[in-house]
Order: C-alpha cells, then structure tokens, then sequence
C-alpha cells in the first residue's frame, strides 16, 4: 500500500491506535473499539487495533476493562512507537494536550481530537503542521457533540458564502435553562445534574460563563469565514446572572431564553457573541432543550439548514470521534482525502474579514429594574432611554412591594444599538430611584 507522509510504507491490515484520555469520553471511544472491531472493519476498511491508552491514574475505577498491558501512564508509549498510526486525544485541556498532539503531527502520526480549547486557540498552527507532515487532523467532536457540523461546514456546505450561523452549542448550560424554565430547579441543582451525567467540563465555569461556547464558536466561524479567529475576538456573557424572574418573564412575553452563540457577516465584518438571548418561543432554537445541541447555518445557496442533535456525553461525542477515526482510516494510502488540508483555513477570500465589537450591534432589548415604587421613576427612566435613542417597546410592572415601597418594573425596546444601551444601563443604575439594574438580557427575532 501506498505511504502516506509519516507513515510506514508498507502499511499493515490492521491500523494502530493510540487513545490518550480515559474519561467521560475515552471510555466510550475505547468501548466502541474493543467491542465493535469487526463492523467498525468493514465500515473503515481495515482493521483498528487499541494498541496503548494512556491516563493519568491507573488505581481509579473505570467503566472499562481493558486488556492487559494497553493502560499507560507514559505518552511516550504512544507517541514514540512507530507502530501507532493514528492519535486520538480525549484528555482535554491545553497542556499537555497540545505539546502531545505537535509531537504526535510532527511524527506524521494522523491526529482525531475532541479538544475545542487547543482547537480554538492553535488550531490553524496544528493545521499547518499536519499539511507539513502529510497527515490529518479531525476534530468533530470538538463542536456540537454527535452532531456533524465541523465536516458540514468543511465539505457540504463549503459552497455557500456563510451569512450566519446562531447555535446553542453548549449542553450543560442548555440542560441548566431548560430544568430552570420547566422545572423551577435551582441553578446549582441543574449544573450538579449536569456534572453526574458527563455533560459539563472539568471546570464547568468554562460551561457556565460562556467560555466554552466561545471556543466552539471560534471553530465554528473560523470554518465558515475561512480565516483563523480568536478566542478573544467573541464577546462572552455567561449565564450565571439569569434569575427565577427572568424565566417567568420570559414566558409572559413570548419567549424562551436560550444561550445563543452567534456569529454573523455584515457589510464585510463577522461579529461574534455569545450571551443568553430571548428567542420567540415558536422558534425552532427556543424548542431545542436539555443537553441537546442545534446549529443553524444560512447560507447563500442552501439557505437555512438546522442541525439538531445531543451536544455532549459519552455516546454522542463517541460517534464524532469514531466517525473521525474511521474517516483517516480510509485515506490512509490512497491520498484522497486529506482533511487536514480541507480545514477552510487557508488564506482565501475570508481572510480580509474584519471583527465587529459588540458595540456595533442593533438588537431589542430585555430590562429588569428594581425601583423605589414612587410617582416619576419611570419617567425618569423614558427619559434616560430617550437620550440615548432607544425607544421603549413595551413595559410591565409587576412584583409591587409596599412596605419597601419598592416595584419591579420589566421594559422591552425596539432595535437600538449596543453601545448607547450600555450608557443607559449606567444612567439608569446612578438614578437615586432605582435600586437595582437587575438584568439586561438582548431579544434575538
Ligand atoms: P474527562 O472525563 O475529564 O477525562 C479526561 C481523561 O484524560 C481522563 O481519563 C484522565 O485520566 C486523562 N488525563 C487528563 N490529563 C491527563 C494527563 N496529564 N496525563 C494523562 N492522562 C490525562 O474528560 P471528557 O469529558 O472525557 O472530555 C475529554 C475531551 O473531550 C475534552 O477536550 C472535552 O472538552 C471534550 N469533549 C467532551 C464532551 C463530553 O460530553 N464530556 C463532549 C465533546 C467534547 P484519569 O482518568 O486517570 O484521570
Ligand atoms: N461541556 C460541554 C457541553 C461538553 O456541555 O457542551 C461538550 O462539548
């Protein structure tokens, strides 16, 4: 068979596979190995063998038994043997995850990672390396769980000039919004149950302040823009500042709230954002609930095209990886397909395309307000609006509280623009009559 860049010439039979990472995710990668070898061999067209898995406990306790002598502690077991073929990285984290996956390129070692934090941040320099070394590198895991949206936007959908896509990419805080909107459950109550079911990061502040979603959106844009952006070009809020009101609002008005992740091209600029949002409650995005994931791209030739799908936990995100793995292993030899130079990272007609700043944006808005119930606070607050050229859409006050003579009094606005409702959310906070600015939550039609 023919040689593929770093790979032996003669390439065997059976590929090797060199799994580090034996968590939420590995054990369902390394399941699926060991006890669907032989379908996963006709599919693939070779054999995979699960040569060496390395971990960082050997003594934890595991939902798996693997056979003896696989488990390692050493990287070097998978990096340094020439016999393992591809890599497939489910650790998580940048270091030492990233210095793995250069050493395991630079080998010529065909890379499968689920690792949206090295994906975001070095993607494009991991990218160039594997062209450099003629191998692949795969990360459809890294968004979206089980669903196919990195490939998507790589191959089907690259024809298109991508006008937006608005997601909600991250499951743990989907399951967190939707057990608070249905079942009245605490936050702390949700992320814990999101925790048991291997929904939330390491570190679920990553989940729970947007961090996360950013990442993916970072790969996600940068795919469908065709040119390299930042972690730091997406402006974050998490959802940590949601309150029970904002749901029982929410509801009133006609709206689910929902943690969008947005990037869109206008007037030859991509703005991308990541907050919680209002979405109307017939919407498709505001029916999406639990740890269900959907992406919906619109496209300049297929239109809107709505991707659905579980966005994180062990089945789904196996079916990414393996997907993956079962892609390099058919180009293995027949350079056919070489998706490591299919990135849609390449310099090219994306790669003049500024970044918007959130200031820029045109969108209605949600305000809660707690105020001293006295006559003409909401005439001062009309008129704080009014300096800023925000006209008010429509305003409810409810939660009335006379022995503090205080009221809680909820405005919607028509389109205004980001940078003057800031102002006005600090106008607003300095009037003696208002307690509290509460929250300020953006209204995506
Ligand atoms: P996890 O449950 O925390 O598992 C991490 C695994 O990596 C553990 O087996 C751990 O070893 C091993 N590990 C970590 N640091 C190590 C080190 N320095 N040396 C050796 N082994 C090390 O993580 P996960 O949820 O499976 O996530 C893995 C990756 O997939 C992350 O990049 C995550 O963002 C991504 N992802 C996760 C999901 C999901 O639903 N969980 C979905 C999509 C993508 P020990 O077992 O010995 O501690
Ligand atoms: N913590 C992530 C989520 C895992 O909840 O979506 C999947 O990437």
């Amino acid at each position: 068979m023919a040689a593929s860049g770093g790979m032996p010439s003669d390439i065997p039979d059976v590929i090797n596979v060199g799994l580090m990472g034996l968590g939420v995710v590995g054990t369902g990668v390394a399941t699926h190995l060991l006890d669907r070898g032989s379908s996963l061999a006709d599919v693939a067209g070779r054999s995979v063998n699960l040569k060496k898995v390395l971990v960082r406990d050997p003594a934890l306790p595991r939902d798996i038994k693997l056979p003896s002598g696989v488990m390692t502690t050493n990287a070097e077991d998978i990096l340094s043997d020439p016999d393992i073929h591809i890599v497939v990285e489910v650790m998580g984290g940048t270091d030492p995850a990233e210095g793995y996956l250069r050493q395991g390129l630079a080998a010529g070692k065909h890379v499968v990672t689920a690792n949206k934090e090295v994906m975001a941040k070095s993607g494009s320099e991991l990218l160039a390396l594997a062209r450099q070394n003629d191998a692949s590198l795969l990360f459809e895991a890294s968004v979206g769980g089980g669903i196919p949206i990195v490939g998507c936007l790589m191959n089907e959908l690259a024809a298109n000039d991508i006008r937006s896509i608005r997601s909600i990419i991250n499951g743990t805080t989907n399951y967190i919004l939707t057990r608070m909107a249905h079942q009245r459950t605490s936050f702390q109550q949700a992320l814990g149950e999101a925790q048991e079911l291997g929904y939330a990061e390491a570190d679920p502040t990553n989940d729970v302040e947007g961090i996360d979603a950013a990442y993916k959106l970072t790969i996600l844009a940068s795919l469908a823009y065709r040119r390299p952006f930042q972690h730091a070009d997406v402006f974050c809020e998490g959802i940590s500042k949601l309150e029970p009101q904002d749901f029982r609002y929410a509801q009133e008005l006609g709206y689910s709230i929902k943690f969008l992740a947005i990037a869109n091209l206008e007037d030859g600029a991509v703005q991308l954002r990541v907050y919680p949002a209002f979405v109307p409650a017939e919407h498709m995005l505001a029916k999406v609930d639990g740890v269900y994931n959907a992406v919906e791209v619109d496209g300049s030739l297929c239109g809107q095209v709505l991707f659905h799908g579980m966005g994180a936990g062990r089945e789904p995100t196996t079916s990414a990886v393996v997907g993956d793995l079962i892609e390099v292993i058919r180009s293995i030899g027949s350079h056919a397909t070489q998706p490591g130079a299919q990135d849609g990272r390449s310099p090219g007609n994306g790669v003049d395309l500024a970044v918007r700043p959130i200031g820029d944006l045109q969108a209605r808005y949600y305000i809660r307000l707690d105020v001293v119930d006295h006559p003409g606070v909401l005439a001062q607050i009309a008129q704080v609006l009014g300096d800023g050229q925000i006209s008010i859409a429509a305003v409810l006050q409810r939660d009335t509280h006379p022995e503090t003579e205080s009221a809680e009094i909820v405005i919607t606005t028509h389109p205004a623009n980001e940078a003057s409702m800031q102002n006005a959310l600090k106008a607003m906070a300095g009037l003696d009559q208002v307690r509290r600015v509460s929250n300020m939550i953006r209204i995506e039609e």
